[in-house]
């Protein structure tokens, strides 16, 4: 797919539903006892799979129109052996957190995925799942999928410092948590998206989630509560919504709103990195639905200037570097990205993947140790074929780069765009973005 420069982006969208909580919704109506309705969830691939591994499970999850699905659980524990392993192509936060929704159910069960997923460390996940009760039965070289698992019979509850901040890690041992008599405790030192624990709350548990040190938090989960089915309204994902924000800052002349974007504070940080650059983003239209906020964000045409984009925010935005990258590649001066070891295990190597794209493409980038340098001039030359590594943020990130630059920008493989984001071209050609 090749984006070129065009006209200014006008209008008004709703991007799809959030990610996270799209997963979160599937695996906690799963583990609840009746009907849990869902309206627009995500139906991008890497949810879908999510569905398909629950029904494996026992579950009953159907589509009952668009975004519309209702899912029948089996309680806490009450997963069924599936009969073949359970595949969850892309994804990490669908593997992991079933990972965790498992463990505590006395079955084994097969998790595998794409070529990208295999690749991606799961011991992070194994380690406290183990302390948990949890057998290993298989895992390929270095704690990597295919991993076969043996819930446990008699899970224990266990008190667990993240060695990463890490909401799969985090959420995985609740899930596990849930199975266990007494009380599970995840304490970070800092604080990562806090999705499953509000919709834990939101379906009946006794979870609390306390401040720990400067950035973190402590979260204890009361075990073997009886889940109540609840409805989940799912609102637009700020981690898609990123994309048209920053094309909409980059084009001359833009003006757009985007529509329900969910504000949760553990999920903005690429927001307010881009006002501190300059950025004309006004939020409206504020309101709250099933335990997440939500708002209207107005986004205007903007000259932006490079920042020192703190550490301690990585958490926050951390699915945002690559469209943050961009963006800091047509501000005017260096913009320095701190702390990004993570951005390292996502679907791609998305430090070194992020920089080649910037580079193929004119803009000078540097990488030390994890910290990202990104220098830009207010322009970018463009005319680049982007490697996109199976990582649907490299492709969109580098298509919006093509939407502003002085020459088209290809990418090499556009198709796991669809895992997060299906529609995105037309979303962009809506908006009057030039992508073929
Ligand atoms: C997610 C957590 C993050 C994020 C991913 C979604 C989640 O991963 O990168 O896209 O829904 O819990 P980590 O927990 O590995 O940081």
């Amino acid at each position: 797919m090749t984006a070129r420069r065009g006209r200014p982006l006008l209008g008004r969208v709703r991007v799809p539903g959030d990610k996270s909580i799209s997963h979160r919704a599937l695996i906690l109506g799963a583990l609840a006892v009746g009907r849990t309705r869902i309206s627009g969830l995500l139906e991008g691939e890497d949810v879908l799979n999510t569905a398909k591994a629950l029904q494996a499970l026992g579950a009953r999850v159907e589509r009952t129109g668009v975004g519309a699905w209702q899912v029948d659980g089996v309680g806490v524990a009450g997963f069924a052996e599936p009969a073949g392993p359970l595949d969850f192509g892309n994804s990490g936060t669908g593997c992991r957190l079933a990972m965790g929704a498992v463990a505590g159910c006395p079955i084994t069960a097969t998790f595998d995925g794409d070529a990208s997923l295999r690749k991606r460390p799961m011991r992070r996940v194994l380690d406290p799942l183990a302390l948990m009760g949890t057998r290993v039965t298989h895992a390929a070289d270095g704690g990597r999928l295919p991993v076969a698992l043996a819930g446990a019979r008699d899970p224990m509850p266990i008190l667990y410092r993240t060695p990463v901040p890490s909401a799969q890690i985090k959420s995985a041992v609740l899930l596990a948590g849930l199975a266990a008599p007494g009380t599970t405790t995840v304490i970070e030192t800092e604080a990562s998206r806090d999705h499953t624990e509000l919709m834990l709350a939101h379906f009946g548990a006794d979870v609390r989630s306390e401040p720990e040190g400067v950035h973190g938090r402590r979260i204890s989960l009361v075990g073997q509560p009886e889940l109540t089915p609840k409805s989940v309204a799912v609102p637009a994902d700020p981690s898609s919504a990123a994309f048209p924000m920053v094309a909409a800052l980059l084009v001359p002349g833009s003006d757009i709103v985007l529509d329900d974007v969910m504000t949760n504070p553990l999920r903005t940080g690429l927001i307010t990195t881009l006002r501190e650059m300059g950025a004309a983003i006004v939020e409206e239209e504020v309101r709250q639905e099933g335990g997440e906020a939500m708002a209207a964000f107005r986004v205007r045409h903007s000259g932006l200037r490079g920042i020192e984009v703190p550490p301690q925010r990585a958490p926050a935005m951390i699915d945002e570097y690559p469209i943050l990258a961009v963006a800091a590649a047509f501000a005017d001066g260096t913009t320095v990205m701190r702390g990004l070891k993570e951005l390292r295990v996502k679907e791609s190597d998305r430090l070194a993947a992020t920089a080649e794209m910037l580079r193929v493409n004119g803009v000078d980038v540097e990488i030390s140790g994890d910290d990202l340098a990104v220098h830009g001039r207010g322009y970018v030359k463009g005319g680049g074929l982007v490697t996109t590594h199976m990582d649907h943020r490299i492709a969109m990130a580098a298509l919006v780069l093509g939407l502003a630059a002085d020459n088209p920008v290809k990418v090499d493989d556009a198709a796991f765009i669809a895992t997060s984001f299906p529609g995105f071209a037309n979303v962009m050609r809506g908006l009057g973005g030039d992508l073929a």
